[in-house]
Order: structure tokens, then C-alpha cells, then sequence
């Protein structure tokens, strides 16, 4: 029996890196899927993958920093799907400036509204069908950073971070009455193209020896398919190579 058999699950930032992992291993555990990120062509090419497994995939371009394209991406998501099961946080980025000085308004309320304000958005627009059908799972993608704050993940990616776990703890507090839970999954360095903007970023050495995408995406699949009864609410996945990083 598939782990995830029917679930309908939205995962954001499913073109690249972590998300597609994640979207890949939902489907192959027998999850229908919403594929959501700017770039079109790479959801398709995604998305060709999974239904070539039999299961469905919707594509939803959307810039996750827009409202109104989050209100139209779930109501796009719910009619392709039916309804939403689980919700994956998983769309984030960063920028090359990392310093408090060096950060710009401008880099500061993207990387915000970005890697945190979308995850409440999508929250708060999907939570109210899942306390009614009183079934529902969300994973917020936060980092290490969230909880080690650094130079190196930079002062606006780790305030972001940080801003998850308040973000599940009132999604739990809310949710938990109604059967619906939220999980943060805090990963350590993992081996995607959100590194190259490091200022100096890993070398291809360094890359092999961390987490890769796949260890990302098991991880989702176990905590959102626990019972109903259960509920992780937060998981701390590092590289067991702590050099790097
Ligand atoms: N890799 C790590 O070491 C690491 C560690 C801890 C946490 N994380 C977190 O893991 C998550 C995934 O990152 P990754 O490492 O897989 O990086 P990645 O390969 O660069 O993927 C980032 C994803 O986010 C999407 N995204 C970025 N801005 C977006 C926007 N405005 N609208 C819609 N989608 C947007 C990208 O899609 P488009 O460009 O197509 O829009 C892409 O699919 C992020 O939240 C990141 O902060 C990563």
C-alpha cells in the first residue's frame, strides 16, 4: 500500500531543488499533485514525469509573492485535485548580500515575503477546508538557519526562517482542535541550485557530501503520512558530515 494513495497535495517551489523531490516522492507514493513555482516549463516538464506514473499533476505558474496569484493557484489546485489534503511550504529563496548592511528594503521584503509571507497566505487560504472536513496537513519548509540564525544564511533568510515556527505553532494551536496539523522541517545544507548565490558557493566535492533533495522529500513523506493522530511538529534534518556545513 502506497503511503500517500490519493492524497491531493499542493507543494510550492516544486520546479527546482527540494520541492520537485518532494513532488516526485509524493506521486510515487500514490499522490495526485499541484505543482507551483514561476517557471512553467520546468512544472510541465515535472509534470510529464508523475502522470507518466498514472497519477495526476496540475501545473500553476504563480510568483508566490503575489496574493492575488496565491488566491488563483489554490482555487485552480482545488478544481484540478478536488481538494487539498496536504500543503507543502516549500518555496523560498535568498540573496547573494547577506550582512545587515549590506541588505537592501528592497532584498529584505522579497526574501520576507518570499520564503514566509506566501507560507501564511497559502495557510490561511487553504486551513478552512481541512478544519471543516477536520483532516489536513501542512509542512512548512524552514531551515537550519532558523534555528542557528547566521552570517551565512544571511539576516533576512534567517529571520524568514525563524518566522516558520511561529507560523506552525499557531497553525497547530488553531488547527490541532480541528484534526489538522503542521509540521516545520528545519533541513540542514542540502546539495540545490539555492547555494550558487552563496557568496562563495560549495564546490561540487562539497555538494556530493551533503543532504540531496531525495533526503528532504522522505522526510515530507513521513510526516504527512502519520496518522491523522500524530503529528511531528517539528524535525531538525542535518547533514551527518557536519563539514559542510
Ligand atoms: N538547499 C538548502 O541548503 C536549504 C537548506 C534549508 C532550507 N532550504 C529551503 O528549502 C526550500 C527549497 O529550496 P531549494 O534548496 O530546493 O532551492 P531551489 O532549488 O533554488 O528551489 C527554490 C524553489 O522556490 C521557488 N521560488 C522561489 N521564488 C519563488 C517565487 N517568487 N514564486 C514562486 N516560487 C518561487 C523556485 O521556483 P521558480 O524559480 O521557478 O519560481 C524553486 O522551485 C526553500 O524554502 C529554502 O529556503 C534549503
Amino acid at each position: 500500500m502506497n503511503r500517500l494513495e490519493n492524497k491531493k497535495i499542493v507543494v510550492t517551489g516544486a520546479s527546482s531543488g527540494f520541492g520537485e523531490a518532494i513532488a516526485l516522492a509524493c506521486a510515487q507514493e500514490g499522490a495526485d499533485v499541484a505543482l507551483v513555482a514561476r517557471r512553467a516549463d520546468k512544472l510541465e516538464a515535472l509534470a510529464n514525469r508523475i502522470r507518466s506514473m498514472g497519477r495526476t499533476a496540475i501545473v500553476c505558474p504563480c510568483d508566490v509573492g503575489e496574493q492575488a496569484q496565491i488566491e488563483a493557484t489554490v482555487a485552480a489546485a482545488r478544481t484540478g485535485l478536488g481538494r487539498i489534503d496536504v500543503l507543502v511550504n516549500n518555496a523560498g529563496m535568498n540573496v547573494s548580500h547577506r550582512r545587515i548592511d549590506a541588505t537592501t528594503t528592497e532584498e529584505w521584503d522579497q526574501i520576507i515575503n518570499v520564503n514566509l509571507t506566501s507560507a501564511w497566505l497559502f495557510t490561511k487560504i487553504v486551513m478552512p477546508e481541512m478544519v471543516e472536513r477536520r483532516d489536513g496537513t501542512i509542512v512548512n519548509i524552514g531551515s537550519k538557519a532558523a534555528n542557528y540564525p547566521s552570517l551565512l544564511a544571511g539576516v533576512a533568510y534567517s529571520a524568514s526562517k525563524l518566522g516558520m515556527h511561529a507560523l506552525t505553532r499557531v497553525t497547530n494551536e488553531e488547527g490541532n482542535p480541528h484534526m489538522v496539523r503542521a509540521c516545520t522541517i528545519n533541513p540542514g545544507v542540502g546539495a540545490t541550485p539555492i547555494l550558487d548565490l552563496r557568496p562563495k558557493p560549495p564546490s561540487a566535492e562539497d555538494r556530493a557530501k551533503m543532504m540531496q533533495a531525495e533526503d528532504v522529500a522522505m522526510t515530507v513523506v513521513f510526516a504527512a503520512s502519520l496518522p491523522q493522530r500524530a503529528n511531528v511538529e517539528r524535525i531538525d534534518l542535518y547533514p551527518t558530515d557536519v563539514s559542510v556545513g
